[in-house]
C-alpha cells in the first residue's frame, strides 16, 4: 500500500534510524562532497580543508563501526549483514513486487552499506599515507617507504572512482525504491521514522542511549587525534 493511499488511522509511524546513524549518514554525504571538491582542486588551502574533512570521516567511520556492534539494533551489522540466500530470496520477492516493510537495511541494501563503508575506510586510510608531490603529504607518509606512499596514493586516486560508482548505484537504488516500488527510504533517513500500514505486524526498534553515542564519538575522535597528531606528523 502506498503511504498516501492509507486513510487516517490506517497508518503507523515506527522508529527505524536513531539520531547518531542519521547524523553519521548526512555528515558523510556532506564531507564526501567537500573532499571531492578539495581533492580535485588541490590548492594549498583546499588540501588543508581536505585533510581535516578526511579526519572527520575517519572518526565518523570508527564511531559507526562501534555503533554497528553495540548501537541501536537497526544499525548493528549482525542485524543487516545476511547470507546470499536471504539476499536472493529478498531480490526474488522484489521482482514479484511483494511488499513487506523492512525495519533497517534490507538483505540486499545491507551488502551495499558494507561496500560503501569498506570503500570509505580504504579511502581515508590510504589518504593518511598519500602524497601529491607538491605540498600535501598525509600524516603517516613519513612512517613508510616511498613505494608504499606511491601505492597508497594510487589506491587513494583509484578507490575514489569506485566510491563514486558505489554512491551512484546507492542513490539510484534509493530513487528506484521511491518512484518504482513506492517505498520512501529517504524520509526515515531524515526523520528516523517510517510510515507503515497499521495492519502490518512489524514493530519499530528501541533506540540505544544517546550518552553511549556521545562517548563512542569522543573515543573515535581521540583515536584519530592520537593516530594523526601524536603518532603521525599532523
Ligand atoms: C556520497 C554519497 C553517499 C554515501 C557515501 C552514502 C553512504 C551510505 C551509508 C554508509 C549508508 C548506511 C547507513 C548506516 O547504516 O549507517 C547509507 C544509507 C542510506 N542512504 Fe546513503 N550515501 C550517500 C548518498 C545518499 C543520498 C544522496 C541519499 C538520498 C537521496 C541517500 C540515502 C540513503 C538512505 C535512504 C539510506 C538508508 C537505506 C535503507 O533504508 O536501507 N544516500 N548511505
Ligand atoms: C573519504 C575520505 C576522502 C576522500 C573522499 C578523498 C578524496 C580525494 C580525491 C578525489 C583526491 C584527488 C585525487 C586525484 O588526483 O584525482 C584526493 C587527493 C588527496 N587526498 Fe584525499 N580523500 C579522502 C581522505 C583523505 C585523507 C584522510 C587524507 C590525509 C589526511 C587525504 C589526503 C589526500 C592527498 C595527500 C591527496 C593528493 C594525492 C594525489 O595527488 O593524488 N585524503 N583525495
Amino acid at each position: 500500500m502506498r503511504d498516501s493511499d492509507a486513510g487516517p488511522g490506517e497508518i503507523r509511524k515506527i522508529r527505524v534510524w536513531d539520531l547518531p546513524t542519521r547524523l553519521f549518514h548526512w555528515s558523510i554525504v556532506l564531507l564526501v562532497g567537500v573532499l571531492w571538491y578539495t581533492g580535485k582542486t588541490g590548492g594549498l588551502d583546499e588540501m588543508t580543508i581536505h585533510m581535516w574533512a578526511g579526519y572527520a570521516v575517519l572518526a565518523l567511520l570508527l564511531f559507526r563501526l562501534a555503533w554497528g556492534v553495540i548501537g541501536t539494533r537497526s544499525s548493528r551489522f549482525a542485524e543487516f549483514v545476511r547470507g546470499p540466500v536471504s539476499a536472493f530470496r529478498y531480490a526474488r520477492g522484489l521482482a514479484r513486487r511483494e511488499k513487506r516493510p523492512v525495519v533497517g537495511h534490507n538483505p540486499l541494501g545491507g551488502w551495499m552499506v558494507v561496500l560503501l563503508l569498506i570503500s570509505l575506510l580504504v579511502q581515508t586510510m590510504s589518504g593518511l599515507f598519500a602524497d601529491d608531490e607538491i605540498f600535501t603529504t598525509g600524516p603517516l607518509a613519513g612512517k613508510v617507504s616511498g613505494e608504499v606512499v606511491s601505492f597508497m596514493t594510487w589506491v587513494h586516486d583509484g578507490n575514489f572512482n569506485l566510491l563514486l560508482a558505489l554512491a551512484a548505484v546507492h542513490v539510484t537504488a534509493v530513487l528506484l525504491y521511491r518512484f518504482v516500488l513506492r517505498d520512501n527510504l529517504i524520509r526515515p533517513m531524515i526523520t528516523g521514522r517510517k510510515v507503515v500500514p497499521a495492519d502490518t505486524g512489524v514493530e519499530g526498534v528501541r533506540f540505544a542511549a544517546s550518552w553511549l553515542a556521545v562517548l563512542l564519538s569522543l573515543l573515535a575522535a581521540a583515536a584519530v587525534y592520537g593516530l594523526v597528531f601524536v603518532y603521525g606528523s599532523g
